[in-house]
């Protein structure tokens, strides 16, 4: 009797206990499945909505929670997300920036599952470029599955404005200042900055510095080899401060897809700003080369600050098998030509089929390819959080006093403060 009644506990109630515990099974299809991201303004939102719709096509019975924080590069989510993990309540899945944010602030912490079985067992190993895979590898492990690669350094302009005023695409920092110059006598703003969170002021800096010193010092930035005290890094100051002339007044309140709303209406003429951008143009009915336009960001002809958003499965997520099933689908060719299309990025995959993207995305393969690829501090790749968060500090204070002296002090100090420079 005993006996019996031990079968019916381990038969029937275990089960049942699990199940209740929030689909605590090791197969994927019930219950539910949280993504964490930030992804809510029109393209970004678009691209994931697709994934979605693979995910729910093959498991239908499983409840998808699109648990969002608004705020471009993470701004709000990522501090919603540190209390969260805090709490060992983390979301079954969630959006990370390849590279030091991942690693540093996640990895290290002890706070995901290594994932190199996944691309292994789904043959993934030589379908991602090797830097790429460098980059979420820590400890002999792959850390997260990448989705796409995003370009910080991008120009985008109204095309209509610059075709009624008679201007040409500026490539330099001097062609710049001459349109910017002309867009003010026709009473037009001439850069488009919504710098509300401070991070998009950060990415307009990175592509100046980019412009100012080329690759190879910009990416010494960041191994405490290029000097932040130098010639180059004032200069790329200087340069800042002068841009920062010619953006919009209300640059504090906005976002990033408001700035570009500006573009889209005509009453500015060009931002700068990573290719989510065109997902956003894209998700406004404009089409690529004819409504707006697109160039390297000045004097960044031949290069490509590189970022990548990809997924991490945290240690204790609640269904840990939808997950799983989930990340299987954000590495797949299906999953990444589904939400890159919308989302206005290339797939981290190099098999992607390229008749699916547009002439913009196409020029990015082919730049991506083909150009000097270096990491965005904005966006996780190049440095540390508490690194991002002090260059971030610097910042806001610049955009309001333009001191140069003291934002390359204040540089220089966050390199140090991070342990990168002496
Ligand atoms: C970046 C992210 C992009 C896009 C952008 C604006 O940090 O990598 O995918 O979401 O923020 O929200």
């Amino acid at each position: 009797m005993k006996k019996l009644y031990l079968l019916v506990v381990v038969l029937i109630v275990v089960p049942l206990l699990l199940a209740g515990c929030g689909g605590g099974s090791d197969k994927p299809g019930s219950g539910k499945l949280e993504i964490f991201s930030w992804w809510t303004a029109g393209g970004e939102a678009d691209g994931l909505a697709e994934m979605f719709k693979i995910y729910s096509g093959k498991y239908p019975d499983v409840e998808v929670i699109n648990a969002t924080v608004a705020g471009g590069a993470g701004t709000n989510a990522k501090a919603v997300l540190a209390t969260r993990m805090g709490a060992d309540d983390p979301p079954d899945s969630f959006q990370v920036h390849a590279g030091h944010e991942l690693i540093d602030s996640w990895v290290k912490a002890d706070k995901m599952e290594p994932l190199t079985s996944i691309f292994k067992d789904n043959g993934w190993m030589d379908k991602y470029p090797q830097g790429v895979i460098d980059i979420l590898s820590y400890n002999g492990e792959i850390w997260s599955v990448p989705v796409n690669i995003h370009r910080s350094n991008v120009l985008w302009y109204n095309t209509k404005v610059f075709a009624d005023n008679g201007l040409t695409v500026p490539t330099s920092f001097d062609e710049f200042f001459d349109v910017a110059n002309r867009l003010i006598a026709a009473d037009i703003t001439p850069l488009a900055l919504g710098d509300n969170g401070i991070w998009a002021a950060t990415h307009l800096f990175e592509s100046v510095l980019l412009g100012t010193m080329g690759p190879e010092k910009y990416k010494g930035l960041w191994a405490g080899t290029t000097d932040w005290n130098g010639p180059e890094v004032k200069q790329a100051l200087e340069t800042m401060a002068k841009i920062l002339g010619y953006v919009n007044r209300d640059h504090a309140a906005l976002s990033w897809d408001q700035a570009a709303q500006y573009v889209a209406d005509g009453a500015a003429a060009m931002t700068i700003m990573g290719d989510w951008a065109e997902g956003y143009f894209k998700s406004k009915n404009m089409t690529p080369n004819v409504e707006f336009g697109w160039t390297p960001s000045p004097a960044t002809a031949g290069t490509f600050i590189m970022l990548s958003d990809s997924f991490g499965l945290p240690k204790n997520a609640k269904d840990r098998a939808n997950a799983l099933a989930w990340l299987t689908v954000c590495g797949s060719k299906e999953g990444q030509d589904a939400f890159n299309p919308k989302k206005g990025s290339i797939p981290a995959r190099t098999d992607g089929d390229r008749a699916l993207y547009d002439a913009y995305l196409q020029s990015a393969m082919d730049d991506f390819g083909s150009n000097a690829i270096v990491p965005s501090l904005a966006h996780g790749a190049a440095a540390a959080e508490g690194w991002v968060t002090a260059f971030n500090d610097a910042m806001t204070l610049f955009v309001t006093n333009l001191d140069v002296a003291a934002a390359q002090t204040a540089m220089a100090k966050a390199c140090v403060d991070a342990g990168v420079c002496k």
